[in-house]
């Protein structure tokens, strides 16, 4: 396998791309006639038009055709000259050629691909098993894998659903890849083709249901006009085996029907609902189910009306189960009034306390969905404890794919470690084996239904997530969720050669960028359990430690001038730790037992409290932010190294992503550094945080057009001042001389890039023009922009090598646009080798 592939990556290089096609892209492989026989016909069960069969018969012809450079025929039955592939159901099959060993074994959507008999014998338990069995097929030609294969492959749930938090108006919530592909202007859209095109990718995946709006849903998705567009969003996935399902706004009876209630106990709302669902079954009649967020983030719910989670969420399942659906009801479910003040409240016990005496009173087509964390997509939590109290229900692990929290797909972050962790999570119920991974597909608990529920955010960009390096998170999410005993490098690997080729170094080069992705932002956003030290009260993007404390949102760090962490033992705090079983609650109650990487989740503790590395608290943080920015920087000379090995196009695009990310890391760092320095008063021992002797501050040099500017949050400013331009139509400059020694210099220059303008810039140095650029983050990069100078806008832009001689004059010069008045940070003079 080393060796061919090997020579593979001589012969792929060069094809121009089709972004959108992902990781299904069927690159040529040239040789691929040298080493299999790949059958030239093919003979397709039961495949009725638009059936997943007939779909997987275009696809094979499609995909073939493009790696290997043959031409398929179709035919009804296989002849004796030339080899076939046979696809088609597991009963089809039975009839046409009697019993396929192992068949016996499938489950619903599973398959069995057979390569190692001349005819390759694809056949799914349903059409859909068949279509993944196609898929596989395909990905392991494409991967230049052509060992031969049988076997029964069997999913470990059967929930593997995406939910897209799209809005009516077109907008996504949380999405960072353009707008909306379902809804436009109030209504599902008309042209439906990249909805197909989404859905392929989907069950490439064997990913079998989408919810297509948002949880925060709007009661008008229920209108006639938008009901008939669910049915046309149906029937452009059903080829692909995707169920559509939809969320639910709660009080829609009273809100759009016209009712004056929506007390779920209540018959005119019983039946409203039931009325309602029948109407959309008429036109989906395969719809998956519903999904409803309820009482959670001021959405309505049943608790208005007194009535229990379960008594809303059993409303909804007796609707759909004369249709077969399936109610998804999120656990995430909290009061975001709390109050700071009581040492006891906590937010990530809710889930708990909201569920626990429900246990046993939901229907049996409701499932349960529960975000991996008692929190919400942080960069690391403990497992939701929610997952081993439930005993009697069908539970769902929701994960976020588009990385709200987790950089907005500007950063590099693959979370395929991230939620292998959280799986293979043993939270030991009752003293025995309990996987999260084991609990979410039933097995643990002997429940009937369950799985997974990955918030993609998918829009109309041609990347689907703005980002090429994200779609890694899309594919293992896919591959997880059939499969939670899959190793997340061997994942990522696999879409690193179904999406870059064959070369040895791309691949070693984006392994290990990826795998170590999630370690360094972590490093630098928030560590310890701290929580993604973000801005959690405007959009989710820089740092702002202080927005986490003193509202009721309850995600506090409850950082004072000597200590941080939330207490949550048992003893002392919250009581979070003893919602866990037994076994795990002990370890997590004593501060001895429990990971550093956790020690601020369950623990207050002072800055100065001994980890086991034996750093203390505050130097970790310190050390932890550099590390973490380092290793972002490193990874823009990785991706350089890459140049020539990637067609030109993802190339650069990822080249701006990891520049930029390089220079917002330096953001992150300094900005939460500095914080908790100024809070502690605690000197970093290795005297870097507060002290950067590169720098230039803008607000030291002369300026003409320009004035300073006290930022806010401070500590999102190098010396908490930045400068702007004196009104929004000037330009403004600013000058010093260059006191270092003469040399060359990486210069980079921090500013803000503001929403709403695009402000030129242009540095000059010793009269020689270094570069100019446009503050256009709004048009290049895919996350909620702000207004503000802060922690989101905060930017950087480097240009390498630059000879300076000592003296010579610096000038940058800024022209204000719309309402971004050029804003400048400060100028750094790097030599070789130093970032600050
Ligand atoms: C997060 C997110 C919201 C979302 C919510 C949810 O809080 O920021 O945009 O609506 O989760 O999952 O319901």
């Amino acid at each position: 396998m080393r060796i061919l592939i090997a020579t593979l990556a001589l012969l792929t290089l060069g094809a121009a791309e089709d972004r959108s096609q992902a990781w299904l892209r069927y690159a040529h492989v040239p040789n691929a006639a040298q080493h299999i026989s790949v059958p030239s016909r093919i003979v397709a069960l039961n495949a009725t038009s638009g059936s997943p069969i007939s779909t997987a018969q275009q696809e094979l012809k499609r995909g073939i055709k493009s790696i290997t450079g043959q031409r398929m025929q179709r035919k009804r039955s296989p002849d004796q000259q030339s080899t076939t592939i046979i696809i088609g159901t597991s009963d089809a099959y039975a009839k046409q050629y009697g019993n396929l060993t192992g068949s016996e074994d499938l489950v619903e959507d599973g398959f069995i691909l057979d390569t190692e008999s001349s005819n390759v014998i694809i056949v799914g338990q349903n059409e859909r098993g068949a279509l993944y069995g196609a898929f596989e097929y395909l990905s392991r030609l494409a991967q230049g894998n052509f060992a031969p294969t049988a076997g029964v492959q069997n999913p470990q749930a059967p929930i593997r659903w995406t939910n897209e938090w799209d809005n009516l108006d077109g907008s996504i919530e949380r999405g960072y890849g353009g707008a909306s592909i379902f809804f436009r202007n109030g209504y599902v859209v008309d042209n439906v083709t990249r909805v197909a095109e989404f859905a392929r990718l989907l069950a490439s995946l064997r990913i079998n249901g989408v919810i297509v709006n948002n949880v925060n849903a709007n009661a008008s998705l229920l209108s006639d006009r938008n009901v008939e567009g669910l049915a046309r969003l149906a029937d452009a996935m059903r080829p692909y085996g995707v169920q559509l399902g939809i969320s639910l706004n709660f009080a829609s009876p009273q809100t759009f029907g016209g009712l004056s209630t929506f007390d779920p106990l209540d018959p005119s709302v019983d039946a409203w609902w039931a009325n309602i669902t029948n109407v959309i079954y008429e036109r989906v009649p395969d719809m998956a189910g519903y999904l409803v967020k309820a009482n959670s983030e001021g959405q309505p719910g049943p608790l208005t009306y007194n009535r229990t989670l379960a008594d809303g969420a059993n409303m909804f399942a007796k609707a759909v189960n004369p249709h077969g659906g399936i109610v998804m009801f999120r656990a995430f479910v909290y009061d975001n009034h709390i109050n700071e003040t009581n040492w006891k409240a906590d937010r990530a016990n809710a889930a708990v306390e909201f569920f626990q005496d429900l246990d046993g009173k939901f229907d049996e087509n409701v499932v349960v969905q529960i975000k991996y964390g008692p929190i919400d997509f942080q960069v690391r939590e403990p497992p939701n404890p929610l997952f081993s109290t439930l005993r009697y229900e069908s539970t769902a692990i929701e994960l976020q794919i588009t990385p709200e929290y987790l950089g907005q797909n500007d950063h590099l972050v693959y979370l395929g470690p991230l939620w292998k962790e959280i799986l293979e999570y043993d939270l030991r119920a009752d003293g025995r084996p309990s996987k999260v991974k084991d609990i979410v597909t039933g097995k643990r608990f002997k429940q009937p239904l369950g799985g997974y529920a990955g918030v993609v955010g998918a829009g109309s960009n041609t990347t689907w997530l703005g980002s090429h390096m994200a779609l890694s998170n899309l594919y293992a999410y896919g591959r997880l969720a059939w499969d939670a005993s899959l190793d997340p490098q061997a994942i990522l690997q696999d879409w690193i050669r179904l999406t870059f080729g064959f070369d040895e170094q791309v691949m070693s080069t984006i392994t290990d960028m990826s795998m170590r992705s999630w370690p360094a932002y972590e490093n630098y956003s928030g560590n310890l359990g701290i929580q993604t030290l973000t801005d959690i009260v405007y959009t989710h993007f820089g740092p702002n430690p202080a927005s986490q404390d003193n509202n009721g949102w309850g995600q506090w760090t409850r950082a004072d001038n000597f200590s941080i962490g939330m207490d949550r033992t048992v003893k002392n705090g919250t009581g979070n730790a003893g919602q866990y079983p037994p076994e795990i609650a002990a370890m997590f109650e004593d501060i001895e037992t429990t990971p550093d990487n956790l020690l601020l989740w369950f623990h207050h503790v002072p800055y100065t409290q001994k980890l086991k590395s034996g750093k203390t608290v505050i130097q970790h943080f310190y050390d932890a932010h550099y590390e973490g920015a380092a290793v972002a920087q490193e990874f823009v000379k990785q991706w350089e190294s890459l140049k020539g090995k990637i067609d030109q196009e993802r190339y650069e695009n990822v080249l701006f992503e990891q520049k930029f990310q390089a220079g917002h890391s330096l953001v992150w760092r300094d900005s939460i550094n500095i914080f908790y320095y100024n809070l502690s008063e605690i000197a970093d021992e290795n005297n870097r945080v507060g002290n950067h002797p590169y720098r230039i501050e803008a607000e030291n040099m002369a300026l003409s057009g320009y004035k300073t500017y006290a930022v806010s949050p401070f500590h999102t400013a190098s010396g908490f001042t930045a400068i702007i331009t004196t009104s929004n139509t000037t330009t403004g400059v600013a000058t010093t001389n260059a006191a270092f020694a003469s040399g060359t210099y990486d210069v980079a220059v921090n500013y803000y890039d503001l929403i709403g303008g695009r402000s030129k810039y242009q540095l000059q140095i010793g009269n020689r023009t270094v570069g100019q650029w446009v503050g256009d983050a709004e048009d290049k990069l895919g996350h909620a922009p702000s207004i503000y100078l802060d922690g989101h806008s905060a930017t950087r832009i480097t240009f390498n090598g630059v000879q300076v001689q000592q003296g010579d004059e610096v000038r940058i010069t800024g022209q204000a646009d719309g309402i971004e008045p050029a804003p400048l940070d400060y100028v750094s003079f790097l030599p070789p080798g130093i970032v600050d």
